[in-house]
């Protein structure tokens, strides 16, 4: 995408948001962010220079430079489907935009005003900001004093806060122990955030909790951060430590450091998610209406599936049911032309009215759809929630004359955007968007 492009498009919006103020009188088109005032930078007590640069942790902690480099965290402001989506947001609010995204994608750059209000080229932000969610961010967390909306204190200093109870010194920082390296807490500061009037848009830690999982032994750590055997630094103690690849459902979708190998753990994760079952009679007739049943249990998370921006995430079923010889008698779950489903999003008339897709949708005060958390008041949630069972029920016709038998092929499948909403920002060189195989399963059918 050219900068002319992007120019181009800020213009447009900006005279289509001023026009649409003008008109409403600035009234009921949305929620309003939080912080629509710019910050006085001047008053900021933290430097940007006060952050150390993940580059210096490499020296000494490589194998944590490694696996966070290649992680969503490192991706969080060089992602350009974050940027072109604050970009949009941003025109819309002339603006006033700034803080509600970068508190979290890039929490140095923020605080410290480093980030300035308006528009910003990544590659000109002091390093430490173009480095998203760094080391120094997490191991400066001081405390958590609200679990959403980047509700957390950051205190950067030559102390680096972790878990371990009796680190080694050393000649660069000094560490501390803090109890909020163990807890779900830390990561639900940045993982919630909520809307003015406290509706949850993304919920992971919120989902975490109701489900329970808050009074048993599972933190988002123990899944997202595993455990191993290993060394803090070369030629250090052996201790038990913690992955620092973060893998959730996206992967990075520019040229991104251990890309494959990420793709690998992603899957993993993915196909470690849901059970799947299906149930469909063993024997048929001709001329009839059958059933086929998908059940989806989430038995293996702590949260619903999706969870994070479950409005951009695509997790649907693709049905295939077949006759001996490969004629599809029954379909749902394929694309368009445009490799879009073919559902309201779709751009040609086509559509797939048996369709499951657990992609949420982001609800305007007025009822309409928004294009972004700076526009909603609340969600449509169609994500499934832990212990939760989705039956999703598909009817076929066995057509007259048929014998033999039908092979039913079920896909769960999962996608981090539709190529839809990568088209809409411009963003088209990013596709195709890699789709995961949840889970895959068939059942033969004989017909009578
Ligand atoms: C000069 C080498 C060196 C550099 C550079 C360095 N560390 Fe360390 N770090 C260590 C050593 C040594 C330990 C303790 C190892 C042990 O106990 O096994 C440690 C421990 C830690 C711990 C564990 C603290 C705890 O209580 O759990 C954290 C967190 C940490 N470092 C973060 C960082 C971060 C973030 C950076 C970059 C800003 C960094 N380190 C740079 C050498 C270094
Ligand atoms: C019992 C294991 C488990 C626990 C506990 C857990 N997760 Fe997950 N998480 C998963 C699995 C498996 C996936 C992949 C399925 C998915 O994408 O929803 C996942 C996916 C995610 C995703 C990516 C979702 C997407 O589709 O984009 C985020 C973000 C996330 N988890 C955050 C958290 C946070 C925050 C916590 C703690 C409040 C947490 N997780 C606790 C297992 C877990
Ligand atoms: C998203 C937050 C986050 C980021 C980013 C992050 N860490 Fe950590 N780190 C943690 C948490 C949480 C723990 C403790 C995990 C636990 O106890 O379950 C930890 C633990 C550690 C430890 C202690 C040993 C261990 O494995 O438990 C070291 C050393 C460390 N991190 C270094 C780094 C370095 C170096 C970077 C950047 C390359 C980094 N961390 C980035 C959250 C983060
Ligand atoms: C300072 C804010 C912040 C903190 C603290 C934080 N995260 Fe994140 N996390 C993010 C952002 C922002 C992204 C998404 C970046 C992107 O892709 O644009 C993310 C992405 C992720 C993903 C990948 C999601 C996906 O869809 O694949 C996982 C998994 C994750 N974080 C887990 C954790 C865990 C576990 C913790 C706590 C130990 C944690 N995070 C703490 C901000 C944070
Ligand atoms: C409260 C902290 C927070 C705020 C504020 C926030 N985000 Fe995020 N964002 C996250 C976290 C955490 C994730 C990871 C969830 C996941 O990937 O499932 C994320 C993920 C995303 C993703 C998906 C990344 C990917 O490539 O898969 C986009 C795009 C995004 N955010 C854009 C924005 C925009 C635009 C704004 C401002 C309107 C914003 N975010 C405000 C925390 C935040």
């Amino acid at each position: 995408m050219t900068l002319r492009f992007y120019t181009f498009v800020f213009f447009l919006l900006f005279l289509i948001a001023l026009f649409g103020i003008v008109l409403s009188g600035c009234s009921d088109s949305g929620v309003i962010p939080e912080d629509t005032e710019p910050i006085d930078t001047t008053s900021v007590p933290m430097q940007i220079s006060d952050f150390t640069s993940a580059e210096d942790c490499k020296s000494c902690h490589p194998q944590y430079y490694d696996e966070w480099s290649g992680s969503s965290h490192a991706y969080a402001i060089k992602d350009p489907v974050f940027q072109a989506l604050r970009n949009v947001g941003q025109s819309l609010y002339i603006g006033s935009l700034d803080g509600a995204c970068t508190k979290c994608h890039s929490a140095a750059g923020m605080r410290t005003g480093d980030i300035k209000w308006g528009p910003y080229q990544v590659d000109q932000l002091h390093p430490v900001s173009q480095e998203g969610v760094t080391c120094d961010i997490c191991h400066s967390i001081s405390n958590v004093h609200t679990i959403s909306n980047a509700g957390f204190d950051l205190a950067p200093s030559d102390t680096k806060f972790g878990s371990t109870q009796d680190p080694d010194s050393n000649s660069f920082h000094k560490s501390e122990y803090s109890p909020l390296f163990e807890s779900s807490d830390l990561c639900g500061s940045c993982h919630d955030l909520k809307t003015e009037d406290d509706v949850p848009l993304e919920a992971a830690y919120l989902e975490w909790e109701t489900a329970g999982f808050g009074m048993t032994a599972k933190t988002c750590q123990d899944c997202h951060m595993p455990e191993y055997i290993g060394e803090m630094i070369p030629g250090g103690q052996q201790r038990t430590l913690h992955k620092h690849t973060f893998v959730g459902g996206a992967i990075p979708l520019i040229d991104f450091p251990n890309k494959a190998e990420h793709m690998l753990l992603v899957e993993e994760m993915l196909q470690s998610a849901l059970s799947m079952s299906l149930s469909a009679p063993t024997t048929v007739t001709t001329g009839t209406v059958d059933s086929l049943t998908v059940s989806l249990t989430n038995d293996k998370t702590g949260h619903k599936v999706p969870t994070g921006t479950p409005f951009n995430r695509q997790m649907w079923l693709s049905v295939l049911i077949k006759d001996e010889i490969g004629n599809i008698i029954f379909e749902s779950g394929q694309f368009d032309a445009n490799g879009d489903l073919k559902n309201e999003y779709s751009e040609f008339p086509e559509r797939d009215s048996a369709l499951y897709n657990a992609q949420s949708t982001l609800i305007r005060r007025n009822g309409t759809h928004a294009d972004g958390t700076w526009d909603a008041a609340t969600i449509d949630n169609r994500s499934i929630a832990p212990n939760q069972t989705k039956n999703v029920l598909y009817l076929f016709e066995i057509p007259d004359g048929l014998s033999g038998t039908l092979e039913a092929e079920v896909k769960l499948r999962y996608r981090s955007f539709g190529p839809y909403f990568l088209r809409d920002l411009g963003l088209d060189s990013l596709l195709p968007i890699p789709i995961v195989d949840m889970n895959v399963d068939t059942i033969t059918i004989t017909i009578e």
